[in-house]
């Protein structure tokens, strides 16, 4: 596949295979190794990147990029962050005035993702950092080193923002072109953010040829209001979603301040988070407690259903043949949404159990009552004998305690929780539900008297 970007500057044009990554191709054909592999799964962030396209510059893991995807952006490696004179950016000097590095392998990944937050004005440098692994320094350096050079001026010789670049081969512009696309290649891999495919290329091995990438697909990437209803192109980033809904879905977009790590929720989709119909994806349970719709497209035929009835079995979902996701649609504000995600860490940890809570009391009684789970069965499920256990009465905590759970599910022994572990926690998170809503604080990281 003929692609071209510019790479630290300079343009390159490049035929290439199209599930080839950004990082070997880095180290392997350019020597750059300045770009670290440590897990190549995006859970270390020691090959962070920055992606620069129209909306500016990200941070993106290197390892999780397949080649095609970087088509018309600009891509810089720490080999590329200094000044044309050599002066080091900001984060550079800064990291090195606040002691911020010691086996150093870490070190050009926190920095590229500290010069994007440096670029954007982002100083929620927790948050920022949250996807960079460093086992020798302490994060408190590298902290005070992001907060020392928040104060600088903007690096100039950076990327500037791109325009769209046209569409190629197996990489449509539009969604028609991409439903004509695909109806011809029923049998094509679709690829959003490659966040799953990645690994599946990577880790599993698979020949997951022919190739469709979504990513220039830009009309599938907006956020429209129409009324009381919002809807989410499949092609919406997690991070683009988070940002979108902190106002109208608080709890939401919380929720997904722990959907992984910033590089993975700058690549992530919601369309590919809803069609890779995982038990343990963090975006379903939420959709589906909001009463989420989705709208699937196969060439021009569309067609919409609730999002709970596409999750048929595990990993089978009611999707045709050369048939895609196109959006999702939920109302556009939730105020009584309440999402509780439990994993063994806080940040950058996929869910054992995630309980979405969709509940309104009227008068001291529960009139309505949404409730899905992730990590409780085989598909994301909703909880309907708990939903009909906690109708007309007083959302307390007796209801929790006898809401009939086991009738709802079976759920699995495995490596991240035990059946009875989460068949307790999922009680334990409607409890937490009574809390909240009586006024209790009840955030994880408080620690209560
Ligand atoms: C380190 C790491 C941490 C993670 N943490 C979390 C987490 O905390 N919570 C969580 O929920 N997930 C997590 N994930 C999983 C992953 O990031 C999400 O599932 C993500 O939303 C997938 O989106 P994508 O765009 O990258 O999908 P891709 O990898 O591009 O595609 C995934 C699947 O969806 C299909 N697909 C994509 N778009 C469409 C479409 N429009 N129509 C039809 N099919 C489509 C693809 O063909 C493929 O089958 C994590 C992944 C990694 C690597
Ligand atoms: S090598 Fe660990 S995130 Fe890419
Ligand atoms: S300095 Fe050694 S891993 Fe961070």
């Amino acid at each position: 596949m003929e692609i071209a970007f510019h790479l630290n500057g300079t343009p390159v044009s490049l035929d290439v295979s199209p599930t080839r990554t950004l990082l070997d191709w880095l180290r392997e054909d350019r020597g750059l190794t300045g770009t670290k592999e440590g897990c190549n799964e995006g859970d270390c962030g020691a090959c962070t990147v920055m992606v620069t396209d129209d909306s500016g510059p990200r941070a993106l893991n290197a390892c999780l990029l397949f080649l095609p995807q970087l088509h018309g952006k600009s891509v810089r490696t720490v080999e590329g962050l200094a000044a044309p004179d050599g002066q080091p950016h900001p984060v550079q000097a800064a990291m090195v005035a606040c002691h911020g590095s010691q086996c150093g392998f870490c070190t050009p990944g926190f920095v590229m993702s500290m010069a994007c937050a440096h670029a954007t004005g982002r100083t929620d440098h927790d948050d920022v950092l949250a996807g960079n692994l460093c086992r020798c320094t302490g994060y408190a350096p590298i902290v005070r080193a992001a907060e020392q050079a928040a104060g600088e001026p903007k690096a100039d010789w950076l990327d500037a923002p791109r325009p769209p670049p046209p569409a190629l081969p197996m990489r449509p512009d539009n969604a028609d072109a991409l439903a004509n696309l695909y109806a011809a290649h029923p049998d094509a891999t679709l690829v959003a953010g490659a966040t799953d495919v990645g690994l599946w290329v990577t880790k599993a091995l698979r020949d997951v040829s022919p190739v469709i990438f979504l990513n220039g697909v830009t009309d599938l990437q907006q956020i429209e209001r129409a009324g009381d209803t919002l809807r989410i192109g499949a092609g919406v980033t997690v991070e683009a979603l988070r940002l979108a809904t902190r106002d109208s879905h608080p709890a939401l977009a919380e929720l997904l301040r722990r959907f992984a790590s910033p590089p993975v929720r700058n690549a992530a989709t919601i369309g590919g988070n809803i069609a890779n119909g995982s038990p343990i994806g963090d975006g379903p349970p939420a959709l589906i407690a909001l009463g989420a719709v989705l709208h699937l497209r196969r060439g021009d035929a569309r067609r919409t259903l609730p999002l709970e009835a596409f999750f048929l079995d595990y990993r089978r979902q009611d999707r045709r043949e050369g048939e895609f996701v196109e959006a999702v649609t939920l109302p556009a504000q939730a105020p009584d949404l309440r999402c509780y995600k439990v994993s063994k860490r806080f940040d950058q940890d996929i869910s054992a159990v995630c309980g979405c809570f969709d509940v309104t009391v009227a008068d001291g009684i529960v009139t309505r009552a949404r409730i899905a789970f992730g990590g409780m069965a085989a598909i994301p499920k909703r909880a309907r004998a708990v939903e009909a256990h906690l109708i007309g009465r007083p959302l307390d905590a007796d209801a929790a305690l006898s809401a009939p759970f086991a009738q709802d599910f079976t759920p699995l022994t495995d490596m991240r929780a035990s059946a009875g572990y989460r068949l307790t926690i999922a009680r334990n998170l409607l409890l937490r539900l009574v809390h909240a809503r009586a006024g209790v604080p009840v955030s994880v990281r408080e620690v209560q008297p």
